[in-house]
């Protein structure tokens, strides 16, 4: 196969990119063709358009004056769970209605490398220790299915929320696999809907592609606002059209505490007639690692953990609060009609952000290098970025503990977001459920434990007890379970009753 002759190289001379065959002749005829289908594939006028915009809009100064046409998210614009309690069972009952009427569909963003989790397969699969080691996917599953048993008895009519699951080319096929192998965890299998998102390849800093090895590009998902282009190119609005779906709830991956296509948020968006929402946790700590939902130039957008200075991240309001304190969960609300849109009109005017990256790369010599410091930048789109294009956007405020704990990094010392935090929050959550319900905890002297855990050892170890998403979806129906009844931990509640491991010898 030579290059030559299908005008490859020519192309390539015309992108400044001809260095991506400096080592055609070392390589076997099959990595031949592989970096040939590779190369063919690629638009590189368009890349180039993508490199040049990305840094442009990534330089210092912007960041700067980005700081000074940021404002806060306004009060008529939110939903509290806390401060508007009033209205929260309204929300709810609304989000269920559109439910059974399988107008609701769960999208799940799992394109992501979990690079930080230091894991080579998709994060989905992880499992963070509960007693029942279930994975990420499985709690996300089985919530899915909850939910459509509640909105079917509510309503007395058969309903299914669809799951879409985007993927990358380095997530697709084991995910895929282990939704199979575990018998899509009891959903229908049709109504689980893989694609996958594209890849962009990594560049150094004068805009020439990466080599990873000698015949192979450094490739990195698109980000996940590549979720828009996705959603066009592999027809999923059209599966959407034809199923009817009106309202998407949009979440990622890590979050244990997700309550996926969680009713009253959907409720909330539906009655303030909103294209688009965002749920929100309250950011307390000005250096936390969550992005803000804002204004910037009068229009919402969040603003990154990394794309704001100390001193904006650190402004309080006269309350005491952080000024930007709506912090992002990643659980975003759109009505199909605001998707179509963007996937059709505005998806092409968003710009990529850039990550700068210690990228592995072949060097002339044809050496591998890892280097030590950012040699180039991956370029990312957030699926965030259309909130500028609402037409009514609302922000729905909860609590943390009640629905946040990201798995981001491994365990270590002093490391946030870990396996355990997001086990103990769980834990901590179905405790408290099991407490509201009227039921108590016992420690190995038959004494009740108290409410509040106390401190052992420097750690709060939180009182062990899970309870199953197939029993409950958000702490309902556990009275006939737990209601003036004693428990050793571990309690774990299942489909098959209620059971206390230690006692048992389990
Ligand atoms: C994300 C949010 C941040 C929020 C935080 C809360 C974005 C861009 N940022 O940050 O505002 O405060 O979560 O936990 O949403 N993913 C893809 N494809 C990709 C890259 C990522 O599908 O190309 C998915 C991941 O699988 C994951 C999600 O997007 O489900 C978030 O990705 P991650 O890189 O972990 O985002 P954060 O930086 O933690």
């Amino acid at each position: 196969m030579d290059p030559r002759a299908s005008g490859l190289t020519q192309r390539l001379a015309d992108a400044g990119q001809s260095h991506l065959l400096q080592f055609w002749n070392e390589l076997s005829p099959e990595e031949q063709a592989d970096l040939t289908i590779d190369l063919q594939g690629m638009d590189f006028q368009e890349i180039s358009g993508f490199f040049k915009n990305a840094m442009e809009t990534s330089s210092n100064s912007k960041q700067e004056k980005m700081d000074a046409r940021m404002g806060p998210v306004p009060r008529e614009v939110l939903g509290s769970v806390t401060r508007d309690r009033d209205s929260l069972k309204d929300w709810e009952l609304a989000g269920l209605d559109c439910i059974s009427q399988s107008k609701v569909a769960a999208l799940l963003l799992a394109g992501g490398q979990g690079t930080r989790l230091g894991v080579s397969y998709p994060k989905g699969m992880y499992d963070v220790g509960l007693p029942s080691h279930k994975t990420l996917f499985q709690i996300q599953a089985e919530r899915i299915l909850k939910l459509q048993q509640l909105a079917e008895q509510k309503h007395k009519i058969k309903c299914c929320i669809p799951w879409y699951i985007m993927t990358s080319g380095r997530t697709m096929e084991s995910t895929k696999d282990f939704f199979s192998r575990h018998n899509h965890f009891g959903l229908d299998k049709n109504n689980i809907i893989f694609f996958q998102q594209g890849m962009l390849p990594a560049m150094d800093y004068n805009g020439k592609i990466i080599l990873e090895n000698k015949g192979k590009l450094s490739m990195a998902p698109d980000g996940n606002g590549g979720l828009y282009r996705a959603l066009g190119n592999q027809h999923i609005m059209d599966d959407m059209e034809r199923r009817g779906i009106e309202f998407i709830h949009v979440y990622c991956v890590d979050n244990i505490l997700v309550k996926v296509a969680d009713p009253a948020f959907v409720g909330f968006c539906v009655q303030k007639g909103a294209d688009c929402g965002a749920k929100v946790v309250e950011k307390t700590n000005p250096t936390e690692a969550v992005g803000v939902v804002c204004k910037v130039d009068g229009h919402y957008q969040v603003v990154e953990y990394s794309e704001i200075t100390l001193a904006t991240a650190e402004k309080r309001s006269a309350d005491g609060r952080l000024m930007f304190n709506a912090g992002n969960v990643a659980n975003h609300f759109f009505s199909f009609s605001f998707l179509k849109d963007v996937v059709q009109k505005y998806e092409p005017k968003l710009q990529h952000h850039v990550a700068q990256k210690k990228i592995p790369f072949v060097n002339t010599q044809g050496q591998l290098i890892k280097p030590d410091k950012p040699n180039g930048i991956k370029m990312e789109k957030f699926v965030f970025d259309i909130f500028q294009f609402a037409k009514t956007f609302v922000v729905y405020e909860v609590l943390r503990e009640d629905e946040f704990s990201p798995l981001k990094n491994a365990d270590s010392q002093d490391a946030k977001d870990t396996p355990t935090t997001a086990r103990h929050a769980l834990m901590s959550l179905h405790h408290r459920w099991v407490l509201n319900a009227g039921g108590h905890f016992i420690d190995e002297n038959g004494r009740r434990v108290p409410a509040i855990p106390s401190l052992k050892d420097g750690t709060d170890l939180p009182i062990k007890c899970e309870i199953s998403p197939l029993v409950s979806y958000g702490g309902e129906g556990l009275e006939e379970l737990v209601k003036g009844r004693e428990f050793h931990p571990t309690l774990m509640i299942d489909e098959s009753g209620v059971h206390e491991l230690v006692k048992n010898g389990v």
